[in-house]
């Protein structure tokens, strides 16, 4: 197949199961948040692992424009080749980066764009940050409001990208968002640990964790309860050396091909298994998957190993408000697997319509396309897979983890399928479609 950025087309043939062993690419999340506190070290840190995704070199592309240097290389010994990389940032302390000279560019990223508003807070420049269409249409009064009130000014028209944040002396606070965010609540955060006193924030449900982990392996100390977090400003980060482990949300669309085939078995390696990031787990053994995991190490206080996956009868699923938060980047594969003669009603996400793209709408509108039973509701959708889907065209409207969802769901159509804008799992998978060769038996046997 050709490289993927020229490819906006891919075709994705019936599979019979997958089987094998893989390594997913680099953590999206976890990415980020390494690169954002080594710029806010002492010293320079080497990230091993990184996320070669679009949106993990948009955060190292606006932290250079920042002064922190930046260096990167193809990821050394990795078990299977693929697009991480080992990266080099040497920090310049708390509110020590640069005014940059031009906009920083967030792409796709709305992790990249959040987080930054925070650390940017508290730097006594003006920076602006832009986002390319999909992203310049979500919603940012969320971290514009709290970072205000901390004592930063930003401009933004009707609370969208651009934001230009003009940053200086800011003071703790108590933040209660009212969305659950892990954007947000590391925003808050970020610019916290460059504040004077104390801020709190109290979420209202359990967002993944990775920013308390991550200020601690940089040696800052965090107060975390359940659903609420705190930090002491003015803690100087050590730079240090850290590994990223294997993106979960990533291999969830795997572990779903797994469940959904009959005689599937598939073993993912270095997964990240951190505890808000791993309900999928859990949901597929509902679901009636059969699934094992075993937690090997925990660098950087994220626990990582191996799941393994394997196919079990399809049992219908209902996810409510309470399960959504832990479980927000993986319901569009969720949505993938009950195409495979399983059923799942979602409430409670209303959240997905301000993703990369409404991914309630777009994902009803490609699960169609190739065939599926699915209703749209006000906050989440309801998908009858009683009818195997039977291939067709469905479009990724810009959404790498869409793009991925009907990959998936098409290993189980009875013709091939085309997805359309199948680039854009660039965003945070640039190997998706090479894996998806090297697990899949096609139909017909191999
Ligand atoms: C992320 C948090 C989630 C998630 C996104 C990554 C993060 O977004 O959907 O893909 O790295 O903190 P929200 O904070 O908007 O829920």
């Amino acid at each position: 197949m050709p490289p993927m950025a020229t490819v906006a087309t891919a075709t994705v043939r019936p599979a019979r199961r997958v089987r094998g062993r893989l390594y997913p690419a680099g953590d999206k999340s976890v990415s980020h948040r390494y690169a954002l506190l080594a710029a806010l070290a002492d010293g320079r840190s080497t990230i091993r692992r990184y996320s070669g995704g679009a949106d993990c070199a948009a955060t190292l592309a606006c932290l250079d424009r920042l002064g922190a240097t930046v260096e990167r290389r193809p990821a050394a010994g990795l078990p299977t080749p693929g697009s991480d990389l080992d990266v080099w940032v040497t920090g310049r302390g708390l509110r020590g980066l640069a005014a940059p000279a031009v906009p920083l560019d967030a792409g796709n990223s709305g992790s990249s764009l959040r987080m930054l508003a925070g650390v940017l807070a508290a730097h006594p420049f003006a920076a602006t940050l832009v986002g390319d269409r999909s992203l310049s249409r979500r919603p940012m009064r969320r971290v514009i409001e709290p970072l205000t009130r901390m004592g930063a000014r930003i401009q933004a028209s009707d609370d969208h990208p651009p934001l230009t944040v003009i940053g200086g002396d800011l003071h703790g606070i108590e933040y209660a968002p009212d969305v659950p965010s892990a954007q947000v609540k590391s925003a808050v955060l970020l610019a916290g640990l460059q504040a004077s006193g104390r801020t709190r924030v109290i979420e209202p449900a359990r967002t993944r964790d990775h920013t308390e982990r991550a200020l601690q392996a940089f040696g800052a100390t965090v107060h975390t309860r359940p659903r609420e977090v705190e930090i002491d400003g003015g803690q100087r980060l050590a730079a240090l050396e850290l590994f990223v482990p294997g993106d979960l949300s990533s291999a969830a669309f795997w572990a779903v091909a797994a469940a959904a085939l009959p005689g599937s078995d598939l073993e993912i390696e270095q997964v990240g298994l951190n505890p808000t990031r791993s309900a999928l787990l859990d949901v597929l053994e509902r679901a009636g998957a059969i699934v094992d995991r075993d937690v090997r190490s925990s660098e950087g206080g994220e626990p990582r190993g191996t799941a393994r996956i394997r196919h079990g009868s399809l049992k219908a699923l209902v996810i409510g408000p309470e399960e959504v938060p832990e479980l927000i980047d993986e319901l569009p594969a969720l949505a993938a697997l009950a195409t495979f003669g399983g059923e799942l009603t979602v409430t409670g996400a209303a959240e997905l319509r301000v993703k990369e793209s409404d991914r309630i709408s777009a994902l009803a509108d490609g699960l169609r396309a190739l065939g599926g039973d699915v209703d749209e509701l006000p906050d989440g959708f309801h998908v009858r897979g009683a009818r195997r889907l039977r291939g067709g065209l469905a479009d990724s409207a810009g959404d790498h983890r869409l793009a991925m969802a009907f990959a998936i769901a098409a290993l189980g159509a009875d013709g091939p399928s085309s997805i359309a804008g199948a680039e854009a799992v660039d965003v945070s998978y640039p190997g998706f479609f090479a894996t998806l060769e090297t697990v899949c038996e096609p139909r017909g046997g191999r």
